[in-house]
């Protein structure tokens, strides 16, 4: 949520800045922004559309060797110009980057007023600029970084912030709380950004800044000490090697990072599941989440946590665990889990489920459990990220950088991995020998698979775009195709912007049948269960009413009359067969938006990582 970039070295900085949002652009587009010291001036272009326009605007002349870049997804003040980022003070001394939200700032832009300080703009960050001037103007003495420490002692909310003075054009002071901050460093230079997405091409040697921490980051060396702790020298951190390289991040021949991330699925699945499937024990390897067989046993529940589609793919994990572990689980949404004051049970695993690791309502969730004593892992997709280290253990989803707001590779892996953890539980219980190994080998033919349903992409466009034109429809899915349904739902409403919602099949009778007619069109999700025959009956109940049906199905002798349009997948083992059902709901979503005209990749009103409340 908000893209954060900031450089100082040898080179020209407004390149790199400009090259640094653009990759961090996924993660808000609303407006942009950069400051950069011009002969001894502050320099700032700001655009109300996108990185494409900012870089259109700046002054390719300014030779600058430090400077700080914005792209913003707004929270206070609507998405213009004068509310884009960089915020400065009066004078135009201090510019500041901010990802975040100041949860005192009216009080604080109050105080600004009073004292006779004119705000521009309608946003928070700007208070800091000028409070951080203010601090400076009083004590000229005091270094950029224990001018800011002042400031953010006043401070209440969230932060992740890059602060830049004029008069010091030899650094950056960074400062981190709830908002993610790494430090590039490079050779003689350093950068610092919200996600690595913006470092890799220059430097893959990187510092992840932790809650509390402020660094003051000069062309060879950088300095943390903790806000809070009297400005102590923070614990020494060896920096890490970001294991994605700028080619991850590149479209090759892809039009958009949708239809790249739902191609490279295949491989992100063998990537999950390479080193963790034990074929002579018919089990799966999880070192990472650091539980022994005894501990794994004594676990009597399991509850996923995340938000979204990490939510939707934590309910395909609560069915996977309970057919293959038997042992009860299920899952609720983050961000309703931080707010209920849930009763935290010691024996059961907890599991935060997140692509980014940084969605603020699920490390809130995670920080919640851990208070209360409950034992939490993380499934996260993004290394060194919050969650990741805030659980401490935990499975790596290994799906690649996963770009596109919507989240397609990475829900995949969050299923895939799910089912590994089902696996090592059922072992551990009752799960037979021969079981363990089915679900072994079904694990194995995934990749193949949905290579094989990625095939099929020309004929479920067609279908997409014979019901890209409605206004509504209904997904409709009960067990195993339930989660399915509600994640085939949350794709097409949030790339295309048609109105879907998710039913469970046997509820439709119970007051959505009312919404049945031929302009409300229903993919209905038809898994190779017990229940074929009760969801052809639903298909019967919507065509007795004159809605338009969409089967999905791995049943291979469904008659295509069974539908207005099928579309298939290969049989898997039942308990894996969710992971693919959902493939072609990707696909439709993609092209049903790709016909409207949509921006796929940056959906409106949305942003990749959800950092604030
Ligand atoms: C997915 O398509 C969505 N963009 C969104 O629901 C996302 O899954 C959710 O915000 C959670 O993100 P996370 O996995 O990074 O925590």
């Amino acid at each position: 949520m908000c893209g954060i970039v900031g450089y100082v070295g040898k080179r020209d900085a407004t390149p790199v800045l400009v090259e640094g949002l653009h990759r961090l652009e996924y993660r808000g587009y609303d407006s942009a922004g950069l400051a950069v010291v011009h002969r001894g001036r502050l320099q700032v272009t700001k655009t109300a559309g996108r990185v494409a326009d900012l870089r259109a605007k700046v002054q390719p002349a300014t030779k600058s060797t430090i400077g700080i870049g914005h792209t913003r997804w707004a929270t206070h003040g609507e998405p213009n110009e004068v509310n884009a980022h960089p915020h400065t003070d009066t004078a135009g001394r201090i510019a500041v980057v901010h990802n975040g939200i100041i949860e005192n700032a009216e009080q604080l832009r109050d105080q600004l007023t009073a004292a006779g300080v004119k705000l521009v703009s309608d946003t928070d960050t700007e208070a800091l600029a000028h409070m951080i001037a203010a601090e400076i103007a009083a004590d000229p003495t005091l270094s950029l970084s224990e001018a800011t420490c002042r400031t953010l002692n006043r401070v209440e909310g969230a932060y992740g912030l890059v602060v830049l003075d004029t008069k010091r054009p030899d650094q950056l002071v960074v400062a981190r709380n709830g908002s993610p901050i790494v430090l590039g460093i490079g050779e003689s230079e350093m950068y610092v950004a919200s996600d690595v997405a913006a470092l890799v091409r220059y430097t893959r040697q990187v510092v992840y800044l932790e809650d509390g921490e402020v660094a003051t980051l000069h062309s060879g060396d950088y300095q943390t000490k903790t806000l809070t702790d009297n400005g102590a020298p923070a614990a020494a951190r060896a920096p890490m090697i970001v294991d994605a390289e700028a080619g991850d991040y590149e479209l090759g021949t892809y039009p958009d990072y949708m239809s790249k991330e739902i191609h490279e699925q295949p491989e992100a699945i063998r990537r999950a599941l390479r080193g963790r499937l034990d074929e002579r024990f018919a089990t799966a390897r999880l070192g990472g989440i650091n539980l022994d067989a005894r501990e794994l046993r004594s676990i009597r529940q399991v509850k996923f946590l995340g938000c979204g589609s990490a939510y939707y793919a934590g309910q395909m994990g609560a069915a996977i665990i309970e057919e293959l572990a038997r042992i009860p689980a299920d899952a609720e949404p983050a961000s309703e889990f931080r707010y209920r004051s849930p009763v935290v049970d010691p024996d059961t695993l907890y599991v935060a489920v997140s692509q980014s690791g940084e969605t603020s309502d699920t490390l809130m969730a995670v920080q919640e459990l851990k208070r209360k004593g409950g034992q939490v892992i993380g499934t996260v997709n993004v290394v060194g990220s919050a969650i990741s280290r805030e659980t401490g253990h935990g499975i790596l989803l290994h799906a690649g950088p996963e770009v596109a707001v919507a989240s397609t590779k990475a829900l995949t892996n969050m299923a895939v991995n799910f089912a590994l953890l089902g696996l090592l539980l059922g072992r551990v219980r009752d799960l037979s020998a021969a079981s363990g190994d089915r679900i072994v080998n079904g694990l194995r033919n995934l990749p193949a698979q949905v290579a094989d349903i990625l095939a099929t992409q020309t004929e479920i466009a067609a279908v997409a775009h014979l019901y890209a034109a409605a206004d509504h429809m209904f997904f409709i899915g009960r067990v195993r195709g339930w989660p399915v349904a509600r994640e085939g739902a949350q794709k097409l409403k949030e790339i295309s912007y048609v109105h879907a919602e998710a039913y469970q099949a046997g509820e439709l009778k119970h007051g959505p049948l009312a919404l049945i007619q031929p302009e409300m069109p229903s993919v209905v999700v038809i898994p190779s269960d017990d229940l074929v025959a009760k969801n052809l009956s639903t298909i019967e109940q919507i065509k007795a009413r004159g809605g338009p049906v969409i089967a999905l199905t791995s049943v291979h002798d469904l008659p295509d009359s069974a539908a207005d349009a099928v579309i298939r997948v290969p049989r898997a083992e039942p308990e894996l067969e969710p992971i693919l059902l959902n493939i072609p709901l990707q696909i439709f979503a993609y092209h049903a938006a790709a016909k409207l005209g949509r921006d796929i990749d940056k959906p409106r009103n949305l942003a990749k990582s959800v950092t604030v409340e």
